[in-house]
């Protein structure tokens, strides 16, 4: 029997963490697939860190990272570095996942060498070109190249309908993030990190901080950040904890906003797993992550979302996600009424999971196996 070699290309730590479950899928499957892994280390250190936790070993990596790298850098190096990759290994499918600048041209490469491409994470929009920026559009632009679509639930499965895509190219699979959140959550988790160790999850409302949009930078990161230091001023029991993303523009705001505040704790990116053990031991989550926001609704935890749009409306019908904004005063609030108001907290501390059964990954690979097979 023909096997499918497939080629899983991505870069930064999001589209690690929703790639490992597909990785070890297709390893597993050696009956049907040749699979590879093209890292464009479009991150480095936060990708590396998410290698290290599922063991993967890439196959190719471009290391195309640059400190203060330009949107149009990414994508000049990565689309160079993939055209030797491609030329080497032939892949019959290349998979992409989500909406960073390396999915939009991992996609572009496939397309100029004529390879299948399939779209992990597909359909969601803001409906904003702008917001977030680039990665509606880099979504939108990746879609257009696509030849299976794998929508993680029916709403990004109708926003491609509505896009004109054809029915037979969409699949809904869930969310892949949900698959590799299974592997990880324990309720016995220790901390290596001093910082979290020393904190009483118990006794202090946690709240976990986590912010980087491109859009956010500047005065709207500004506002997030006052609003929770006063937050954090005004309520004793509350600790921040806020792993803060590497990009150097984003660190600066952070440590003008909260300098001097004795309960916001500013660490360094954790790990996944003690991230995600994080997450599921604070009181509740600030954030303009997608990832982030798919992640805590399963763990119960109330997320106020920092940003103007969301392409992730499923988590705010669900309950347990509000769309906050960029208003500082509104942020306050909201942040005000989830730490005094026991019943509202309640309201919105359901565990609930819109974004599928927590095997993804497999329902991607039955269906590249009925499509390529
Ligand atoms: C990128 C994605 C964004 C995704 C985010 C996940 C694009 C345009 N943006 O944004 O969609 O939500 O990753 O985190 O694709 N840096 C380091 N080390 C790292 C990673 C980043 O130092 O391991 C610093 C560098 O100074 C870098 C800056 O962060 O220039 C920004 O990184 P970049 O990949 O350009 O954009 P992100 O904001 O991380
Ligand atoms: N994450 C992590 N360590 C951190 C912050 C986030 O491992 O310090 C994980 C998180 O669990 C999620 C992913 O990184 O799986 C989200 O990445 P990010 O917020 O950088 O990107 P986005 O999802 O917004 O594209």
């Amino acid at each position: 029997m023909n096997k499918v070699k497939v080629l899983v290309v991505f870069g930064t730590r999001p589209e690690a963490v929703k790639m490992a479950p597909i990785v070890k899928a297709l390893k597993n499957d050696e009956e049907h697939f040749i699979s590879k892994v093209c890292v464009t280390a479009q991150h480095r250190d936060m990708l590396d860190q998410v290698l290290k936790i599922f063991d993967i070993e890439p196959d190719y990596d471009l290391n195309i990272f640059q400190s203060g790298q330009t949107l149009t850098q990414i994508t000049c190096r990565a689309l160079s570095g993939l055209e030797g990759v491609i030329e080497e290994f032939k892949p019959d499918l290349i998979l992409v996942q989500g909406d960073t600048t390396t999915v939009f041209s991992g996609a572009l490469a496939a397309f100029y060498h004529q390879v299948k491409i399939g779209h992990v994470e597909a359909g969601l929009r803001s409906g904003n070109l702008y917001s977030p920026y680039p990665e509606e559009a880099n979504r939108m632009l990746t879609g257009v190249l696509t030849d299976f679509h794998f929508a993680p639930t029916q709403t990004s499965k109708n926003n491609l309908l509505r896009e004109g895509y054809d029915e037979n190219k969409i699949f809904i699979t869930g969310n892949t993030s949900i698959d590799a959140l299974g592997w990880v959550i324990d309720k016995n988790y220790k901390f290596s990190e001093e910082a979290l160790n020393n904190i009483d999850f118990e006794k202090k409302k946690v709240i976990l901080l986590t912010a980087h949009r491109r859009e956010n930078i500047g005065e709207p990161m500004e506002n997030i950040f006052s609003a929770v230091r006063r937050a954090a001023e005004e309520n004793k029991d509350v600790e921040v904890i806020y792993p803060m993303h590497l990009n150097p523009k984003v660190r600066e705001i952070a440590r003008k906003l909260f300098d001097g505040m004795e309960n916001v704790h500013l660490i360094e990116p954790l790990d996944y797993l003690p991230f995600t053990n994080l997450m599921s031991k604070c009181y509740l989550v600030v954030t303009d992550s997608g990832g982030v926001q798919e992640e805590a609704p399963s763990l119960g935890k109330p997320v106020l979302v920092v940003r103007k749009e969301t392409e992730r409306p499923e988590g705010i019908s669900a309950g347990t996600a509000k769309l906050a904004g960029t208003d500082g005063q509104v942020i306050y609030n909201e942040l005000n009424i989830l730490i005094n108001n026991e019943e509202e907290y309640k309201k919105m501390a359901n565990a609930v999971n819109p974004y599928g059964d927590g095997m993804a990954a497999m329902h991607i690979i039955d269906a590249i196996k009925k499509k390529m097979l």
